[in-house]
């Protein structure tokens, strides 16, 4: 990766780690921007940071993060090699939805780190992020179970590692079939970039 665009990331993360852009800011402990490598072929969205995340920093370390880390070492993948962020970077209270004018006031932090991490493939984890990134009107349920050409990369959406810890093994296998597009993905393009060590 190119310093410039690691200088970049990093000065990004900075700023949004005083961001009071929206009323998030006031009952967060701290902002979780993203984890994982800033050049990866992958970048995984989630929807926002919860009680854990909240407390250490880091996106997914609570169970939704165990049931993803599990979902990518099945495609020979560990965290740490994939760069991992949310639709909005600071925890809402009591875990209730984003807002849309949170979701708005957010959204130029992953519209900038996309272009800025470069990833080949996208994956959506949810509603949130994937209306926000396909765009849809649609549910997940519809649109999970393909591919999407998205402004020259590829976007997989699937559930939330929340829905599959709820909803039993009938939603992890449909997430496994779609984290295994996702392998296929990455294999058909240039290996060039670091999902590996
Ligand atoms: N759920 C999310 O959507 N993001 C996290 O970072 C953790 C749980
Ligand atoms: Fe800023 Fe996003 Fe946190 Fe709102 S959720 S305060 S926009 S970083």
């Amino acid at each position: 990766m190119d310093s410039k665009r690691l200088i970049e990331l990093a000065a990004l993360a900075t700023e949004a780690s005083g961001c009071t852009k929206c009323a998030l800011a006031e009952s967060r402990t701290q902002v979780v921007f993203a984890s994982g490598h800033p050049n990866s072929s992958l970048m995984i969205v989630g929807e926002a940071p919860g009680q854990n995340e909240d407390e250490q920093g880091l996106p997914f370390v609570g169970r939704s993060g165990d049931l993803l880390d599990e979902l990518l070492e099945m495609i020979g993948l560990d965290r740490k090699n994939v760069y991992i962020t949310n639709v909005v970077k600071c925890r809402p209270p009591k875990n209730r939805d984003p807002k849309p004018e949170e979701i708005e006031a957010c959204k130029p932090y992953l519209r900038d780190q996309v272009p800025l991490v470069d990833p080949t493939v996208v994956v959506t984890l949810g509603n949130f992020a994937t209306k926000l990134l396909l765009p849809t009107e649609e549910g997940i349920t519809k649109v999970r179970g393909r591919s999407y050409e998205w402004w020259a990369r590829w976007l997989v959406p699937t559930y939330h590692p929340a829905a599959a810890l709820r909803g039993g093994a009938k939603v992890k296998d449909l997430m496994q079939a779609d984290f295994w597009e996702v392998r296929r993905l990455l294999d058909s393009v240039e290996p060039t970039k670091a999902t590996s060590d």
